[in-house]
This record gives C-alpha cells, structure tokens and sequence, in this order.
C-alpha cells in the first residue's frame, strides 16, 4: 500500500475520451513525489539525453535523478556506463558538472576508481584488515543507447530495455534520430511540477491560447494519438512548413533529415519516453526535453537542440540554426509562465481533476493512465 492509496485513479484508467487528470496532490505533494521516487524513478527506464553528451572514452557527466546521484561516462571501449556518484569509502560524492577524466578521485581521501568502476587505489588501505578493493567498486547501473538516447535505470530486476520501450524505434524509424548531433544543450529550472512541463509539451490544446502569436499557426489539427506498445506515447500532426520553424522566418529553414516520406517531411511527431523524457522530431531538426522532480514544485529541465550532420556541415548552418533556437526559445518563454501559472492553481486546496480534451490531449491521458498504473 502506497501513501497515496487513498487517491482515486480509477478515472485516470480510462481513454482520453473519458479520463480525467491526475489528482491534483500528485503534481503538489511530498508524498507523491516520494512515491514516484519509490515506484517510478527507482523502477523505470529514465531516458537522460542524448547519448553524445559523453561522445568519447573518458567523458563523464553528474545527473541528479529525483534525488539519485548519477554519473554517466564513456568508458575506454566506447561504452556507457552508469555509477552512483558516492565513494565506496565514506560516501562523499565524487563529481560535479560534467568534462573528461581518465577515472574518478574521490575528493576526500583519494581513493581512486577506474572508468570501469573499479578501486584502483586507496591510499594506505593495506592496513585495514581483510580489505579487499574487488569489494570496493563504485555501484553500478544498467545504462542502455537506443536511438541516439540513453536509458539508466537503477533496478537490476527490471525488464530489459527493448522490453519496456516496446515499439518504440519501430515508430521512429522514418527519422534518422540515432545520427543526430547535439548543438546545443540547457539546464533550466522551472517553478512547476515535472509532469506539468512534460505535458505542455505534448499537447496542442494550450496551443492557439499560449501561442497565438509564434507557434500556433504553424500545427495543424494532429493525427489521431498512435496505439503502441511500450512506456511511451506519441502523435503526429500535420506542420505548414517546417514546425522548427515560425511562419514568418520559414525563409531559414534547413534540408530536411535523409530520407523522409512526404508524410514525415510534412510534420513533427511528438513523443514522451515515460516517465521524464520528451522529443519532437520535425523534418529538419529533433529537440528533447528531460524533467527532473526538484521537490513537488520545482523542476529541472534539459533542453537539447539536434540536427542531422550532413545539416551541421553547412557554411550556412550557424546562421539559420539560430533562428530555430530563437523559435525554441521564444515558445518556452511563453510556456513557463502558463506552467507556473498552472502549478499555483493546482496548490488551491480545492482544485479537482479535471477531463481532457481527447484529440489534442491524448499524450497527458496516456501518461496519467501510465502513472496510475505504477503508483496504484
Ligand atoms: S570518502 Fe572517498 S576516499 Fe574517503
Ligand atoms: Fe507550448
């Protein structure tokens, strides 16, 4: 029995025809968040990014997972690995930010990890008895690549990643997202519940209401949601032009990825990786968005801008990729103040859950279902 127990999902367990939200004291309370670390965040696949954050041997980067320290790394063969980031001797943390390293010095007393995680050394260890460094390695977690993403997940009992991901590359296929180059990449915090930044961005309701002015006229009515298998929901819609792009600068668009069909070079397709990972791959240019829980009220969130290489060599690709940044950037700004906005409502002791609107919500019904699943 969780402690929200109590909480009624049975109506999140529906389509989105006849769901309605969460609970509001999902997106409000410690309890919840305590829950999700417990049920979600320690037992799922979290897709972290982009696999070329740590493109070669020897880079590493510190994630702060719903309140797990994580260090990601490339190991001498090319690898990716997933370590807590806590010395097997005291548990001081290792490493902040992110750069290149040869192994892991725990700041404290020196002892020494390898990229594989294994102790190296420990100074003047041989005194303690029975001391073994094969004992003392950094914990390690399962790390997968699919798509050019990286999963970690912190259970050793869990499926496999092909098993929760499910259909997940067959429906991305059309899309070159493995080969895709990270340019740019930003850390933001967002005074919002996680699940509320990752919802905005999948779906077209707030569209016409919170971007009148920039992005709504360039989507047009989605198709219908798809029906998948595996922890991640995902629409297609119709786009006038590129959807990385405004009406009025269309003029900077980029080639297209290699190889799209008239239906795929004619749109953006919007999926979230459950439970904290979101893409929108356009024909042009993929942008991925992670959140982390910061606390009920508060989240990180890491923006990633990518393109195709063969669109990177151009001469005129630093000046026209600016002008999708600003596109970016100019849509976030507009939705930060509606997610703020949302998450003082949802604080009111009396707000409700509440029905969505089945053709341009359908992705947040679907994740509502997903959560009430792992939590209920
Ligand atoms: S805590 Fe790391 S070496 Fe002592
Ligand atoms: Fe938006």
């Amino acid at each position: 029995m969780n402690k929200l127990s109590k909480m009624d999902f049975s109506k999140c367990i529906m389509a989105a025809d006849q769901a309605s939200s969460l609970p509001p004291s999902c997106y409000t309370s410690a309890a919840a968040i305590e829950e999700e670390i417990t049920h979600i965040f320690r037992q799922s696949w979290i897709g972290v990014g982009r696999a070329d954050v740590v493109a070669s041997p020897g880079d590493y980067i510190t994630l702060d997972v719903a309140e797990q320290q994580i260090i990601l790394l490339r190991d001498k063969e090319g690898q990716l690995c997933a370590y807590a980031n806590v010395c097997r001797h005291r548990g001081a943390r290792l490493v902040d930010g992110q750069g290149e390293c040869k192994g892991l010095r725990c700041p404290f007393h020196s002892w020494f990890y390898g990229l594989d995680g294994k102790l190296i050394s420990a100074p003047h260890m041989e005194k303690a008895q029975g001391f073994d460094k094969a004992d003392n390695g950094l914990i390690a977690y399962r790390a997968e690549e699919r798509l050019g993403f990286v999963f970690v997940n912190l259970n050793p009992e869990a499926p496999s990643i092909d098993e929760y991901l499910g259909e997940f590359a067959d429906i991305h296929a059309p899309w070159p997202i493995e080969t895709l180059v990270s340019v740019r990449r930003l850390e933001t915090v967002v005074d919002c519940n996680w699940k509320m930044f990752l919802e905005v961005f999948n779906e077209y309701y707030h569209l016409p209401f919170v971007h009148p002015d920039t992005v709504d006229s360039i989507y047009c009515a989605p198709d219908a949601v798809d029906q998948v298998t595996g922890a991640f929901t995902t629409q297609f819609g119709a786009t006038q032009g590129t959807g990385a792009l405004l009406e009025n600068t269309q003029n900077s668009a980029l080639p297209h990825m290699p190889n799209l069909s008239n239906q795929t070079a004619n749109g953006a397709r919007y999926t979230w990786v459950f439970p904290n990972m979101t893409f929108a791959a356009n024909c042009d240019a993929l942008w991925c968005y992670e959140a982390y829980p910061m606390g009920a009220n508060k989240c990180k969130v890491i923006q990633t801008s990518c393109f195709p290489p063969e669109t990177i060599a151009l001469p005129e690709f630093k000046e026209k990729s600016a002008v999708y940044l600003d596109r970016l950037d100019a849509a976030l700004a507009e939705d930060v103040p509606a997610l703020v906005n949302q998450q003082r409502g949802m604080n009111c002791p009396d707000a409700r859950a509440g029905r969505f609107q089945p053709d341009l919500e359908p992705n947040v019904a679907i994740f509502a279902n997903w959560y009430a699943q792992q939590l209920g």
